[in-house]
């Protein structure tokens, strides 16, 4: 038996509900995890909240793609995953739960050095931040503007770019701007006029751009920067990629998915061995996961929320 948080109708928080679901024993190539921790991802939110439609068909709709936990149980043909082993879930769905059923294809070893919280966190923002660069093709010399840079998937865009020798340009408030140049950033306000702000700080232009906030003024933003079009790449403004004619990440895609899948273990060792940091913010029982979505909304937080069963 499982206690798991599901959307029991399309609106706000309000409509989260805990509910007792039965685990099958696992099948052929399948695990169950007793998660430790579980991480809160915009995604979650967007997925009842209507942004992807209404349908009452999907209800209840399973939440949380991602998390960490023990091993406790394994089907047949998923070597060398044993009972007791420490793993980091890439669930696609449904990870907001105390045990988890998942593909063994999913489940990563957790590294010692990396907290449950920060386990959990890593994978589905990571991933975004991994196939941005990717698909931005981001090397060694490059100048990269970060939209959203203090966010989930913007502090680790920062870190691997600058992993990756380039040089991160993080637009972000005020509030963040020590945090970024900790993390080797050079820290830019958003608002009127980023252009000339940012030619002070990259006087010889931008080779790529890596949105994170999506909405149009951004958007205007850095289309303007002088990158070309197929080094521009938004995680969400999929409409205005469409008509600009630059890319947008993730969706149902093959090459995203292969991207990130190849990227896992290089974001875990990474992690392990203190070339990533994710920064974790609240932690929250899982019980409570409609307040850490109300906190998701609110602004200027930093930091990824967590849900502990
Ligand atoms: N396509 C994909 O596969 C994929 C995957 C992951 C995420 N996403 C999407 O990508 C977006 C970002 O995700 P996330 O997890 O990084 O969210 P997040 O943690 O909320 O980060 C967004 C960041 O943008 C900042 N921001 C807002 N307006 C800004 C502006 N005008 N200029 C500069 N910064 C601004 C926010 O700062 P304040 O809070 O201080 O305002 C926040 O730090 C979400 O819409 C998410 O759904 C897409």
């Amino acid at each position: 038996m499982s206690r798991t948080v599901v959307a029991t109708a399309y609106g706000g928080p309000e409509v989260l509900e805990v509910i007792d679901q039965d685990v099958p024993p696992p099948g052929p190539g399948e695990v169950v995890v007793e998660m430790r921790a579980i991480g809160v991802n915009p995604i979650d939110y967007k997925l009842y909240s209507g942004a992807f439609g209404t349908d009452p068909a999907a209800l209840p709709v399973r939440l949380g793609t991602e998390g960490a936990g023990v091993v406790l149980g394994v089907g047949a043909g998923t070597d060398p995953i044993r009972v007791g082993d420490e793993v980091i879930v890439y669930a696609g769905e449904g990870a907001y739960s105390d045990v988890v059923l998942a593909e063994a294809d999913a489940v990563l070893p957790k590294p010692d050095s990396m907290s449950w919280e920060s386990a959990a966190c890593l994978l589905s923002s990571g991933g975004t931040a991994y196939e941005a660069l990717e698909v931005a093709g981001v090397v060694e010399g490059d100048t990269v503007v970060i939209q959203g840079a203090a966010g989930g998937v913007g502090e680790l865009a920062v870190q691997l770019v600058v992993g990756r020798g380039a040089v991160a340009i993080g637009v972000a408030w005020p509030v963040h701007h020590d945090f970024l140049r900790t993390l080797g950033a050079v820290p830019v306000l958003p608002g009127p006029d980023l252009a000339a702000r940012i030619r002070e700080v990259a006087p010889d232009g931008v080779d790529a751009v890596v949105d994170t906030v999506g909405t149009d003024e951004v958007i205007d933003q850095s289309l303007a920067l002088g990158a070309e079009r197929d080094r521009i790449v938004t995680t969400i403004a999929f409409a205005r990629a469409a008509r600009d004619g630059f890319a947008a990440i993730g969706g149902p895609n093959e090459d995203s998915a292969r991207i990130r899948r190849e990227a896992r273990p290089l974001l875990v060792d990474m992690a392990a061995h203190g070339g990533l940091d994710v920064v974790v913010g609240t932690r929250f029982p899982l019980a409570d996961a409609a307040e850490a979505h109300r906190t998701l909304q609110q602004p200027h937080a930093r930091g990824k929320l967590v849900l502990l069963p």
